[in-house]
């Protein structure tokens, strides 16, 4: 296993922060990691996995060891009605999305472009156009830090919700996720719930996978080119009440429904009738096309992003009373960290 001491971070994060951190360990084996584990060095410190570095805001150095999960393999097997995948962590989740729609395995097309590695989707639940990788997860297999033992977690135990699963609260300190188990029913059900795919004349998988990729090139910054980490905040979820109340008086406020009694509000809107599309500090900087998405137009520093992030919270707060939460996960000297933790 390759092993650097202060390393540069700025590679391996798509906002292109340069931070540093004590060690970074590029885990290309699952069987290295029982010796990683027995480091001396290393034990007690501080443990970041890192995959494709796209929904990270690293605040200042990391006092620690990184590990970057770079895990290659796929592996598919014929599930009688299911493609079953077995997709090492490291793998980049569009180029699986590209393999399985080339292999004749639709099922993915509605997640194609999104930045990041197989390991990362589940920790976030990673969704768009309708789709989350809930619906097509059976397993996560993971390394446990405490016991030492690789162990597999059941779909059903991944406490899979909007942006959120189990690896961002109870398994955050103690699995390291090695891969991901999925099936992709033989029986194809195209979603064309989300506006441009319903307009489709002939959805077939390789339309929609098309069109997901012109809406996301459209709206969203590439982040080779522009680094950001996609939505910075997660659309709120508000009282059906209050998202009724904010309705009346903005009518043009897309509402989703989010479960018995309350809504989901588009954050991107909310911003956006802030007048802050293209509002910058330093080189941090809301994007023009999708104010849900802040960028570093070159040059930007975490504390500009910070301060950024805190005015658009602060904006939208006083205009509409709604709080919105960090999408985009902080990552302080020692662990997770938030934006009232930062600002205090
Ligand atoms: N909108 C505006 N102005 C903006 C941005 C959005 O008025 O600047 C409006 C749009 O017109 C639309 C609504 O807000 O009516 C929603 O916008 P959009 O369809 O672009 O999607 P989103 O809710 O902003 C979510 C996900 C995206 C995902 C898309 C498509 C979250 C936090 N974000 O964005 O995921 O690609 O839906 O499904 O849920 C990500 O997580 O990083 C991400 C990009």
């Amino acid at each position: 296993m390759k092993l650097t001491a202060h390393a540069d971070l700025s590679a391996l994060n798509t906002f292109s922060l340069a931070a540093r951190c004590r060690w970074l360990a590029e885990l290309t084996r699952v069987d290295e990691l029982p010796s990683l584990m027995a480091t001396p060095e290393f034990l007690g410190q501080p443990r970041l996995i890192l995959g494709g570095g796209s929904n990270l805001l690293f605040t200042c150095d990391f006092e620690g060891l990184v590990i970057h999960n770079r895990l290659r393999g796929i592996q598919v097997e014929d599930g009688g009605d299911h493609w079953l995948l077995q997709v090492a962590a490291g793998e980049s989740w569009h180029e699986l999305v590209c393999h399985t729609l080339a292999q004749g395995m639709p099922g993915l097309e509605n997640l194609a472009l999104i930045p990041g590695t197989v390991g990362a989707a589940p920790v976030q639940n990673i969704g768009a156009y309708g789709v989350e990788l809930a619906s097509f997860c059976r397993h996560v297999d993971t390394f446990n830090w405490h016991t030492g033992q690789q162990e597999r977690i059941p779909a059903e135990a991944c406490r899979f919700g909007y942006r959120d699963s189990i690896f961002k609260h109870d398994y955050q300190e103690s699995h390291l996720i090695t891969a991901v188990g999925l099936a992709l029913p033989k029986a194809w059900l195209p979603v064309l719930g989300y506006g441009p795919l319903g307009a489709l004349a002939a959805p077939t998988p390789q339309a929609i996978f098309e069109t997901v990729c012109a809406t996301r090139m459209a709206k969203l910054p590439d982040p080779a080119v522009l680094g950001n980490a996609g939505s910075f905040f997660k659309n709120p979820v508000v009282s059906a009440a209050q998202a009724d109340a904010l309705k009346e008086r903005w009518p043009t406020l897309p509402v989703y429904g989010a479960g018995e009694g309350q809504s989901k509000l588009a954050a991107g809107w909310l911003i956006d009738q802030c007048g802050l599309k293209g509002f910058a500090i330093g080189g941090a900087q809301v994007h023009g096309q999708q104010a849900l998405v802040l960028v570093n137009r070159g040059g930007a520093t975490a504390v500009e992003l910070i301060a950024l992030a805190a005015h658009v919270r602060d904006a939208v707060q006083q205009r509409f009373g709604v709080l919105l939460e960090h999408e985009v996960r902080f990552m302080g000297a020692s662990g997770e960290t938030w934006l009232d933790e930062v600002l205090a």
